[in-house]
């Protein structure tokens, strides 16, 4: 015997959290929902973990940052869940799942089975170890998922202002953990294989400007290599990194962010996976009726692009768990999830937003010595992505509205001299 539920959330994260309000504006009765999730707190803001969290003064702490504070929304405390009568069930890993019968077996024994399962289960950072290279259980080496992650990066942190930190990894972690660790006095060196920082996004032109600015608050970059091995101390700590182009880098701290793997290895043989994820339809349901997917874990359709995709990023997650819920508690009046890409960062005193995709021709506009750039992304004659740094919001909503209008762009030297004006009259 076990416990039954009309609803099961899997998973406790963002898109977690953001289910639950949705789930309560949508009136669901005290008792009928469940969230399972193998951390030991309620769903909170994952990105403030490589921000906020980080910072030398007045860090970001829970219970500050519980969702859905990223949205200007209510903050969901462990109280609220309760007088909402939703379930939280902390802690608590599930090792298993079987969709024809609705049950999950929990790592604690427990069987738990439900009439419609939401799958939030996320992602997990991929380890150095499945790229052939040993030793990064080592105290001082940090990886940066959960809070458990980012608790231990601050404890490491702590005894090593004015030392040596290397990261491993050129993407989100690897630049926003690189700024937090420069704040806090830590001497950095990113590493990463590509010729510049967030290859999966940034122009050459766009990433010489962050890396500049990097430099200008002392982070060293070492580029076009990768880790070879690790030198360790008697009592197991990393002293020192050695790279595949022969360099050898003293290190008192190494913070490795080399990408994430989507959690579906409870499902696979039992829903249909796509691009790493659960393949999911325009109302976020996978290849079984009574289950849905949402947040990184879910491949789902882009309208505006006519193909699968899977984000990793917390606007996605926020929206496609609110869809998914609508999809849910009122599947005739729910249409189509229609949603527009949408990424940003924060480091030091800059910021940025991207919207759309980033394929075909970059044209980029502003100004690249002073506050304000930006790019367009051209592909078949019409704008399909923009970028932006130092926006104001209306700026920002300009280059979003504009991005998902798709407007027809035939000269493209006539838009790189328009440049914001661009996305703020079309
Ligand atoms: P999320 O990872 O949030 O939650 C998954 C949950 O499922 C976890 O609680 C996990 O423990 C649980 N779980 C998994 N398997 C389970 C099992 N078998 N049993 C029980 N529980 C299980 N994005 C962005 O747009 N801007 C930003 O600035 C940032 N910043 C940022 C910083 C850091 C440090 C990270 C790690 C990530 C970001 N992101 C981001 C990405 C963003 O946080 C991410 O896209 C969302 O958290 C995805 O939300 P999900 O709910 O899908 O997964
Ligand atoms: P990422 O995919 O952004 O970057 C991975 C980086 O790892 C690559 O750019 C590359 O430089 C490097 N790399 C890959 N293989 C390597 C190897 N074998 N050795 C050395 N370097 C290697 O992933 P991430 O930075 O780890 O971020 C993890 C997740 O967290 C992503 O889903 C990301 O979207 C999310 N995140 C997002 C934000 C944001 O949106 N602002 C912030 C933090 C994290």
């Amino acid at each position: 015997m076990g416990r039954a539920f009309v609803y099961v959330i899997l998973g406790g994260g963002v898109a977690a959290g953001y289910a639950a309000l949705e789930f309560t504006r949508r009136g669901v009765p005290p008792g009928e929902l469940c969230i399972i999730s193998e951390e030991p707190v309620a769903p909170y803001e994952r990105p403030a973990l490589s921000k906020g969290f980080l910072l030398p003064e007045s860090p970001a702490r829970l219970p500050s940052f519980h969702t859905c504070v990223g949205a200007n929304e209510e903050r969901l405390t462990p109280k609220w869940y309760k007088e909402h009568g939703i379930e939280l069930v902390l802690g608590t890993r599930v090792k298993s799942v079987d969709v024809r019968r609705k049950k999950l077996l929990t790592a604690t024994g427990e069987t738990i089975s439900y009439k419609i399962l939401l799958i939030a289960t996320g992602a997990r950072a991929l380890k150095l170890e499945e790229f052939g290279l040993n030793g990064s259980e080592a105290e001082n080496v940090c990886y940066l998922r959960d809070l458990a992650d980012a608790n231990g990066l601050v404890n490491a942190m702590q005894s090593c202002a004015g030392r040596n930190a290397v990261v491993i990894g050129g993407g989100y972690i690897g630049m926003e953990c690189a700024a937090s660790l420069a704040i806090n006095k830590i001497n950095v060196t990113m590493v990463f294989p590509e010729v510049h920082c967030m290859a999966r996004l940034f122009t050459p032109k766009i990433a010489s400007y962050y890396e500049e600015y990097y430099q200008s608050k002392g982070v060293k970059f070492i580029k076009g290599t990768v880790l070879s091995s690790f030198e360790f101390d008697s009592s197991g700590q990393v002293t020192a990194v050695n790279l595949r182009d022969g360099s050898r880098l003293p290190a008192d701290l190494v913070v490795v962010g080399i990408g994430i793997r989507p959690n579906t290895s409870l499902f696979e043989g039992q829903l249909t996976l796509d691009k790493g994820g659960i393949k999911v339809n325009g109302k976020l349901q996978t290849s079984i009726d009574s289950v849905y997917a949402v947040g990184d874990v879910a491949a789902f359709p882009v309208k505006l692009f006519g193909e699968t995709r899977r984000l990793e990023h917390v606007d996605s997650a926020r929206k496609s768990a609110k869809h998914a819920v609508a999809a849910i508690m009122e599947p005739e009046k729910s249409g189509e999830f229609d949603y527009l890409p949408f990424f940003y960062s924060r480091v030091f005193g800059l910021s940025w937003q991207f919207y759309g995709d980033n394929v075909g021709e970059a044209v980029h506009f502003g100004d690249f010595s002073g506050t304000t750039f930006g790019a367009y992304w051209i592909s078949k004659g019409h704008l399909i992505g923009s970028f932006l740094e130092g926006g104001t919001k209306e700026e920002y909503e300009a280059i979003a509205t504009a991005t998902r209008l798709k407007p027809p762009v035939e000269d493209l030297v006539e838009l790189e001299q328009q440049g914001l004006n661009f996305a703020l009259t079309v």
